[in-house]
């Protein structure tokens, strides 16, 4: 796959799917609007019902939802685009009362602290999960290969494994949350084991070039961590390495943004880069200079864009030009409808035209 350029768009969650959790076309015109992105990397898809953790976040496992990608993805093409639609289960960052009542799932039995927000917006108590037991685990990766599938049956370019954020598969990579005495838990070499699995599952559907993978070494979003992240995720790079990925997504923030290494934590990106012979691609807080600055100096060759993107539908051609960048309005980032969404304007061209699908 060629690229124009070097600037992504990152995984962002909107929330503004119906309770079908179905992409629309109103959907298909935000994904339109940023086609211009080197990759247009979906955000968060849920790859099965028990992943389900937030309101008004779209799926990939009902025959509505991947025609409803479809247009997502005829929209990206006919503007130009390259579409990753991102493949996410939020394990234990789950409530029953997104699962039908049933416990969310995870490595360990270990429950985040604190309250988590249900669908009318009281705050509740979190939930402990339950480990998910042994011969549970392959279902799992078989809804990952699945989901990956509905994505090429959709016409996506390309898959995104959310490795990261402390969602279920990070569940499974960090010990501060994986407790387990078996196979997938322990060694380094065992936490990546869940990983291995997905990965090797969903390359074998759609294709390595078809695949890229995101981690989140050192942030501790949904309150995960690890003892050793420089050696667990050199270790989860040199082991995505064997599969000749599209990319390696690296979040890992410039210092003083949202997803800045946690305190105490020294940058893993630069060993990971190291570790990994393809495409990385860095995210996290920032600019056309910073971005710029990364890619010169070797830590990345593409820089994935998410806050920036939310204003500046045009965003590449804004850094090319050096134009004024337009602050996103963060009371509208998971609104409803439009707003906040598909209204703010590019700066010279059209608006993409969906006349014709
Ligand atoms: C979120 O919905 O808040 C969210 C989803 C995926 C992420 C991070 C945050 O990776």
């Amino acid at each position: 796959m060629s690229l124009p350029h070097r600037v992504a768009l990152a995984p962002l969650t909107r929330c503004r799917t119906a309770a079908d959790r179905v992409p629309s076309d109103l959907h298909a015109l935000y994904y339109a609007q940023r086609a211009s992105a080197a990759i247009t990397i979906s955000e968060a898809t849920q790859i099965s019902p028990m992943g389900i953790g937030y309101p008004g976040t779209p799926g990939l496992h009902t025959e509505s939802q991947v025609q409803g990608w479809k247009r997502v993805a005829d929209a990206v093409h006919a503007c130009g685009g390259r579409l990753f639609i991102q493949l996410w289960h939020v394990g234990r960052v789950s409530h029953p009362t997104w699962l039908d009542g049933e416990t969310p799932v995870s490595s360990s039995a270990v429950a985040l602290r604190g309250e988590t927000r249900l669908a009318n917006g009281t705050l509740v108590p979190a939930v402990a999960p339950r480990a998910l037991a042994l011969d549970e685990i392959p279902l799992i990766t078989r809804d990952y290969v699945t989901a990956a599938r509905n994505a090429m049956l959709a016409g996506a370019d390309g898959v995104e494994i959310h490795a990261a954020n402390g969602y279920l598969i990070d569940q499974f990579l960090r010990d501060g949350v994986n407790h387990r005495r078996d196979a997938y838990g322990g060694s380094a070499t065992n936490r990546l084991r869940f990983l291995r699995e997905v990965t090797e599952g969903v390359v074998d559907e759609c294709g390595s070039a078809r695949v890229g993978v995101r981690l989140s070494p050192t942030n501790r979003f949904n309150q995960i961590w690890d003892s050793n992240p420089h050696e667990l995720f050199t270790l989860a790079a040199q082991t995505l390495d064997a599969f000749d990925l599209a990319y390696l997504h690296i979040l890992e923030g410039v210092a003083g943004s949202m997803s800045a290494p946690a305190e105490g934590c020294t940058p893993v990106a630069p060993s990971m880069r190291k570790a990994f012979r393809g495409t990385v691609m860095i995210n996290g807080g920032y600019d056309a200079q910073t971005g710029d600055a990364a890619v010169r100096g070797g830590l990345a060759d593409l820089v994935a864009y998410g806050i920036p993107f939310i204003a500046n539908p045009d965003l590449p051609l804004r850094y090319r030009l050096g134009a004024p960048i337009t602050p996103p309005n963060q009371a509208t980032w998971y609104a409803q409808g439009a707003n906040g969404y598909t209204d703010y304007a590019p700066m010279m061209h059209a608006e993409p035209s969906l006349a014709n699908g």
